[in-house]
Protein backbone atom coordinates (compact mmCIF):
# COMPACT_ATOMS: atom_id res chain seq x y z
CA UNK A 1 0.00 0.00 0.00
CA UNK A 2 1.62 3.62 -1.07
CA UNK A 3 1.38 5.24 2.23
CA UNK A 4 2.07 8.27 0.37
CA UNK A 5 -0.56 11.40 2.12
CA UNK A 6 -2.89 8.41 2.37
CA UNK A 7 -5.82 10.45 3.99
CA UNK A 8 -8.73 8.62 5.93
CA UNK A 9 -11.53 9.75 8.02
CA UNK A 10 -13.21 8.04 11.07
CA UNK A 11 -16.65 9.86 11.41
CA UNK A 12 -19.17 9.58 14.06
CA UNK A 13 -20.97 10.78 17.06
CA UNK A 14 -18.42 10.79 19.82
CA UNK A 15 -21.07 11.49 22.23
CA UNK A 16 -18.63 11.39 24.26
CA UNK A 17 -15.93 9.77 22.72
CA UNK A 18 -14.56 5.87 24.01
CA UNK A 19 -11.60 3.79 24.73
CA UNK A 20 -13.12 1.51 21.84
CA UNK A 21 -12.60 5.03 19.83
CA UNK A 22 -9.26 5.74 21.09
CA UNK A 23 -8.14 2.71 20.29
CA UNK A 24 -9.40 2.68 16.55
CA UNK A 25 -7.86 5.84 16.53
CA UNK A 26 -4.71 5.20 17.91
CA UNK A 27 -4.35 2.29 15.14
CA UNK A 28 -5.59 3.68 12.00
CA UNK A 29 -3.28 7.21 12.82
CA UNK A 30 -0.43 4.02 12.38
CA UNK A 31 -1.95 3.17 8.83
CA UNK A 32 -2.73 6.40 7.10
CA UNK A 33 -0.68 9.51 6.73
CA UNK A 34 -3.14 11.86 8.06
CA UNK A 35 -6.47 10.73 9.78
CA UNK A 36 -9.61 13.25 10.59
CA UNK A 37 -11.85 12.26 13.32
CA UNK A 38 -15.20 13.91 11.69
CA UNK A 39 -17.71 14.71 14.26
CA UNK A 40 -21.01 14.71 13.04
CA UNK A 41 -23.69 17.28 13.34
CA UNK A 42 -26.99 16.04 13.53
CA UNK A 43 -29.46 19.20 14.03
CA UNK A 44 -32.33 16.77 14.81
CA UNK A 45 -30.59 14.93 17.54
CA UNK A 46 -29.60 16.75 21.37
CA UNK A 47 -26.45 14.75 22.52
CA UNK A 48 -25.33 14.56 26.31
CA UNK A 49 -22.65 16.60 24.91
CA UNK A 50 -22.41 19.66 22.59
CA UNK A 51 -20.14 19.59 19.23
CA UNK A 52 -18.34 21.88 20.95
CA UNK A 53 -17.14 19.36 23.75
CA UNK A 54 -17.03 16.97 21.70
CA UNK A 55 -14.52 17.92 19.65
CA UNK A 56 -12.71 19.46 22.66
CA UNK A 57 -12.43 16.17 24.64
CA UNK A 58 -11.42 14.26 21.49
CA UNK A 59 -8.40 16.48 20.49
CA UNK A 60 -7.43 16.24 24.39
CA UNK A 61 -7.46 12.91 24.27
CA UNK A 62 -5.65 12.53 21.18
CA UNK A 63 -3.00 15.04 21.54
CA UNK A 64 0.17 12.87 21.57
CA UNK A 65 -0.84 11.72 18.01
CA UNK A 66 0.26 14.26 15.23
CA UNK A 67 -1.46 13.39 12.40
CA UNK A 68 -4.88 13.92 13.83
CA UNK A 69 -7.18 16.24 12.60
CA UNK A 70 -10.33 16.85 14.39
CA UNK A 71 -13.40 18.54 12.59
CA UNK A 72 -17.13 19.14 12.44
CA UNK A 73 -19.17 17.89 9.51
CA UNK A 74 -22.96 18.33 8.71
CA UNK A 75 -24.44 16.62 5.52
CA UNK A 76 -23.21 13.93 3.35
CA UNK A 77 -19.77 12.43 4.85
CA UNK A 78 -19.41 11.09 1.54
CA UNK A 79 -19.38 15.12 -0.10
CA UNK A 80 -17.06 15.95 3.03
CA UNK A 81 -14.41 13.44 1.85
CA UNK A 82 -14.63 14.86 -2.27
CA UNK A 83 -13.74 18.20 -0.68
CA UNK A 84 -11.18 16.91 1.20
CA UNK A 85 -9.94 14.47 -1.12
CA UNK A 86 -10.12 11.69 0.91
CA UNK A 87 -11.31 8.14 -0.45
CA UNK A 88 -11.41 5.95 2.72
CA UNK A 89 -13.63 5.74 5.97
CA UNK A 90 -12.48 3.77 8.99
CA UNK A 91 -14.86 1.93 10.94
CA UNK A 92 -14.48 -0.07 13.83
CA UNK A 93 -16.65 -3.30 14.74
CA UNK A 94 -17.16 -4.61 17.89
CA UNK A 95 -19.52 -7.69 16.70
CA UNK A 96 -21.31 -9.38 14.18
CA UNK A 97 -24.52 -7.03 14.42
CA UNK A 98 -21.75 -4.16 14.04
CA UNK A 99 -21.26 -5.72 10.52
CA UNK A 100 -24.74 -5.95 9.16
CA UNK A 101 -25.24 -2.09 9.92
CA UNK A 102 -21.81 -1.20 8.61
CA UNK A 103 -21.84 -3.47 5.61
CA UNK A 104 -25.09 -1.35 4.61
CA UNK A 105 -23.50 1.85 5.38
CA UNK A 106 -20.09 0.67 3.39
CA UNK A 107 -22.26 -0.11 0.68
CA UNK A 108 -24.77 2.82 0.45
CA UNK A 109 -21.46 5.63 0.75
CA UNK A 110 -19.61 3.17 -2.33
CA UNK A 111 -23.03 3.59 -4.11
CA UNK A 112 -22.72 7.33 -3.74
CA UNK A 113 -19.16 7.93 -4.68
CA UNK A 114 -17.23 4.78 -6.28
CA UNK A 115 -14.08 6.31 -5.10
CA UNK A 116 -14.81 5.38 -1.27
CA UNK A 117 -13.32 2.72 0.74
CA UNK A 118 -14.45 1.72 4.05
CA UNK A 119 -11.91 0.04 6.08
CA UNK A 120 -13.16 -2.18 9.25
CA UNK A 121 -10.75 -2.76 12.10
CA UNK A 122 -11.99 -4.75 14.64
CA UNK A 123 -12.24 -3.17 18.08
CA UNK A 124 -10.25 -4.57 20.81
CA UNK A 125 -11.96 -7.01 22.42
CA UNK A 126 -11.45 -5.57 25.85
CA UNK A 127 -13.93 -3.34 24.57
CA UNK A 128 -16.17 -5.00 22.05
CA UNK A 129 -19.07 -4.46 24.60
CA UNK A 130 -18.63 -0.88 24.81
CA UNK A 131 -20.54 2.10 23.20
CA UNK A 132 -21.42 5.66 24.23
CA UNK A 133 -24.77 4.76 24.80
CA UNK A 134 -24.54 2.15 27.09
CA UNK A 135 -21.98 4.32 29.36
CA UNK A 136 -24.46 6.89 29.21
CA UNK A 137 -26.85 4.53 30.28
CA UNK A 138 -25.33 3.09 33.27
CA UNK A 139 -23.97 6.18 34.47
CA UNK A 140 -28.00 7.18 35.47
CA UNK A 141 -26.92 4.93 37.88
CA UNK A 142 -23.52 5.71 39.15
CA UNK A 143 -21.50 3.17 37.66
CA UNK A 144 -17.96 3.19 37.48
CA UNK A 145 -16.91 3.33 33.77
CA UNK A 146 -13.10 4.74 34.60
CA UNK A 147 -11.67 1.52 32.42
CA UNK A 148 -14.07 2.62 29.56
CA UNK A 149 -13.70 6.84 29.06
CA UNK A 150 -10.50 8.66 28.41
CA UNK A 151 -10.02 10.06 31.89
CA UNK A 152 -11.05 13.51 30.37
CA UNK A 153 -14.17 12.23 29.37
CA UNK A 154 -14.68 11.03 33.31
CA UNK A 155 -14.42 14.19 34.38
CA UNK A 156 -16.39 15.78 31.46
CA UNK A 157 -18.55 12.95 32.61
CA UNK A 158 -18.73 13.44 36.16
CA UNK A 159 -19.66 17.35 35.80
CA UNK A 160 -22.36 16.75 33.26
CA UNK A 161 -24.22 14.34 35.80
CA UNK A 162 -23.59 15.89 38.55
O1 LIG B 1 -21.07 7.05 15.61
P1 LIG B 1 -22.12 6.67 14.60
O2 LIG B 1 -23.43 7.33 14.97
O3 LIG B 1 -22.23 5.18 14.42
O4 LIG B 1 -21.67 7.27 13.19
C1 LIG B 1 -22.51 7.21 12.05
C2 LIG B 1 -22.01 8.19 10.96
C3 LIG B 1 -21.86 9.58 11.52
C4 LIG B 1 -20.66 7.72 10.43
C5 LIG B 1 -23.06 8.16 9.81
O5 LIG B 1 -24.33 8.34 10.34
C6 LIG B 1 -22.79 9.24 8.77
O6 LIG B 1 -21.85 9.13 8.00
N1 LIG B 1 -23.62 10.29 8.78
C7 LIG B 1 -23.49 11.40 7.88
C8 LIG B 1 -24.61 11.40 6.85
C9 LIG B 1 -24.32 10.35 5.81
O7 LIG B 1 -23.39 10.45 5.03
N2 LIG B 1 -25.17 9.32 5.79
C10 LIG B 1 -25.04 8.20 4.90
C11 LIG B 1 -24.34 7.06 5.59
S1 LIG B 1 -24.50 5.62 4.60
Amino acid sequence: MDKKNRKAIFAGSFDPITNGHLDIIQRASKIFDELQIGVLINPNKKGLFTLEERVELIKACTKDLDNIKVIEFQGLLVNYCKEQGINTLVRGVRSEDDVNYELQMAHMNKELDPDIDTIFLPTNKQYSFVSSSIIKEVLKFDADVKNLVPKEVLVALENKTK
